[in-house]
């Protein structure tokens, strides 16, 4: 989703800075992109519409913005890449969010030249007006953030300074003895300086030679609070990989070991659960069907009962809500607004909040009473693929606390990541099967309990992928409507863990036979594999109430093979960002 980088030093380098910074962000999903810098007094933009060049023509500046757009108002063109700039092109701007109000300013604003069709060139015309009267930038911006309706991230400049000011999207300032940064992703900051400043809503910041920090509803000065962050520039490498997908899905194991090292936010959270008058957990997308699964293992193995909302339906049904209830976020980026938005409004309910994230300083993790870090390493590919099997571990070794035997969580764990290791080293099976499926429209998963989560997870990496129409069912609901989909050679993975599933699944993978489809099993039970019904079986070992951890690694190398056997990248689907900041 988009992201914004700026920086304004003693440097002559800001350009080439800020085209780094670009790339440090570009995992995060973007369509086009742009960098502005002042030359003479105006400023020079530069906008393309694509992915950022392997190099660039770096001038020299010791100022420059800029930003990847991906397209909310308006399509993906040049003229509605950002920075966009007001009439006289001495102003220039960067923005993250929607402007819920723009086309009501627009109407104010007839004597403006736009350029674009986008709601971020309405503010820099609005600052422009504002800035021709005589205000200072800070006092413009102020006074036109306050007429903005919705989360934004607004960075501004005049060629001497730099202006930016928030509500909901994430901004972080990074100081050096060379100068400031500014950017989306404290990522991008960690290769120039550890020390930053989390720009909290509702508060400025102004970057020339020096810093001052401000509240934007008074212009009331505040002390910046710059913290020294401990983490590791996160620029993971491809190492031997051809793309991030396949290094993270091959990364794992390692992951589930970090994951039973220190036990301690596990018992903390558990001990929560157990207070709590009612559990909420909240996630989207991957997230939400590790929330899902919370649902079913904490019934199955403690006999807890949670609920769960997907992220943007939450606000619907918070009615429920005191401030005895427990509210877990799980996210990945720990910046997804559809889980940020919620937990802020159960915030401001008196609800505790724990948030379980891969990502150390994010807004969800500051907004949590307890915070839990996944300890995934960074995820680059927008699918997401290890931060799922950290959640779901850290969720499995909840539920066995709850129950009071966290040891037998801690082994099935491990008996989880040696049987990974297995089904990785298996991998030209899967890449033999996505060879044999590549050309289907269509294509079904399905499971029941813990397997239905799985199902609808294996479904999402599959589709968003490959772009195979793939989706996952309880497969007990086949009957009552999807089977009528199924027609002569329909791929239909079917997952059969050796549990209380085993015989009402293996039931309706015979019902999908007999209706003609490839019928794709997937798991352990004695004999099973043999049964005619399965075309093809790709077995795992029985990992207990976890098997769902190898299960889902054979649905990443699935999403992985298809897509690079369909000439797709496997990284960087169509139409989808890493991190989703907008609603
Ligand atoms: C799918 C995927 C998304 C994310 C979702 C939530 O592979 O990655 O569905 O899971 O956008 O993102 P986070 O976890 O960052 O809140």
């Amino acid at each position: 989703m988009c992201g914004i980088f700026g920086y304004i030093g003693k440097s002559k380098d800001a350009p080439k800075k800020v085209f780094n910074g670009l790339i440090d962000i570009e995992y995060r999903g973007y369509d086009s992109w742009g960098i502005a810098y002042p030359e003479k007094d105006s400023f020079k933009i530069v906008k393309k519409v694509g992915f950022l060049p392997k190099s660039f023509d770096f001038p020299s500046a010791n100022l420059a913005l800029g930003h990847t757009r991906w397209a909310t108002h308006g399509g993906v063109n040049e003229a509605n890449a950002h920075p966009h700039s007001d009439c006289s092109e001495k102003l220039v701007l960067i923005h993250n969010g929607i402007v819920e109000n723009y086309l009501e300013l627009k109407r104010k604003l007839k004597k403006h030249k736009f350029k674009s069709e986008t709601d971020s060139e309405v503010i820099v015309h609005l600052i422009e007006d504002e800035y021709k009267g005589k205000l200072s930038l800070k006092e413009a911006v102020a006074n036109v953030f306050k007429r903005l309706e919705g989360l934004n991230a607004v960075v501004v400049s005049d060629g001497l300074e730099i202006v930016a000011c928030k509500t909901g999207s994430p901004l972080v300032v990074g100081k050096n003895s060379d100068g400031f940064i500014i950017a989306s992703d404290p990522n991008a900051i960690l290769p120039q300086t550890n020390n930053l400043l989390f720009i909290e809503d509702g508060q400025m910041v102004s970057l020339s030679s020096s810093l001052e920090y401000y509240e934007i509803a008074d212009l009331k000065k505040l002390e910046p609070k710059f913290i020294e962050v401990a983490w590791e520039h996160s620029s993971a490498t491809l190492a031997q990989y051809p793309h991030f997908m396949l290094k993270e899905i091959f990364e794992q194991p390692q992951v589930l070991y970090n994951q039973i090292q220190d036990l301690e936010s596990i018992k903390k959270i558990a001990g929560q659960i157990n207070k709590a008058y009612g559990t909420y957990f909240i996630g989207c997308g991957t997230a939400g069907f590790a929330c899902l699964l919370g649902v079913y293992l904490f019934s199955k193995v403690a006999r807890k009962h949670v609920n769960f909302s997907i992220g943007s339906e939450f606000n619907y049904t918070e009615d429920f809500l005191t401030d005895k209830s427990l509210l877990i976020a799980i996210s990945q980026s720990g910046e997804t607004i559809d889980v940020v938005e919620p937990v802020n409004a159960a915030k401001r309910k008196g609800v505790q909040i724990v948030t379980i994230s891969n990502t150390l300083g994010s807004s969800l993790y500051r907004l949590a009473d307890t915070k839990m870090l996944l300890q995934a390493g960074p995820e680059k590919a927008v699918a997401s693929t290890k931060a799922f099997m950290a959640m779901v571990a850290n969720i499995i070794l909840l539920g066995f606390a709850l129950a009071d035997k966290l040891a037998q969580g801690v082994s099935i764990i491990e008996k989880s990541a040696k049987e990974i290791e297995k089904v990785l080293a298996k991998s030209e099976e899967i890449s033999k099967l996505a060879l044999i499926i590549k050309d289907s429209e269509h294509m079904y998963i399905l499971g029941r309990g813990l397997s239905y989560p799985l199902a609808l997870e294996s479904a999402l990496k599959i589709k968003e992928t490959s772009y195979i129409h793939a989706e996952g069912f309880a497969s007990g609901e086949l009957k009552h409507g999807a089977l009528a989909l199924i027609e002569k050679g329909t791929p239909v993975i079917v997952y059969v863990p050796d549990d209380e599933t085993k015989g009402a699944v293996m039931a309706n993978a015979m019902e999908v036979k007999a209706r003609g489809a490839f019928v794709i099993g997937v798991g352990f039970a004695d004999g099973v594999e043999e049964n005619p019904v399965f075309d093809f079986f790709f077995k795992v070992a029985d990992c207990g109430a976890s098997s769902i951890l190898p299960h889902v690694v054979f649905a990443q190398l699935l999403g992985y093979y298809l897509a690079v056997q369909k000439g797709l990248n496997p990284d960087k689907p169509r139409n989808l960002a890493k991190s989703v900041v907008v609603r």
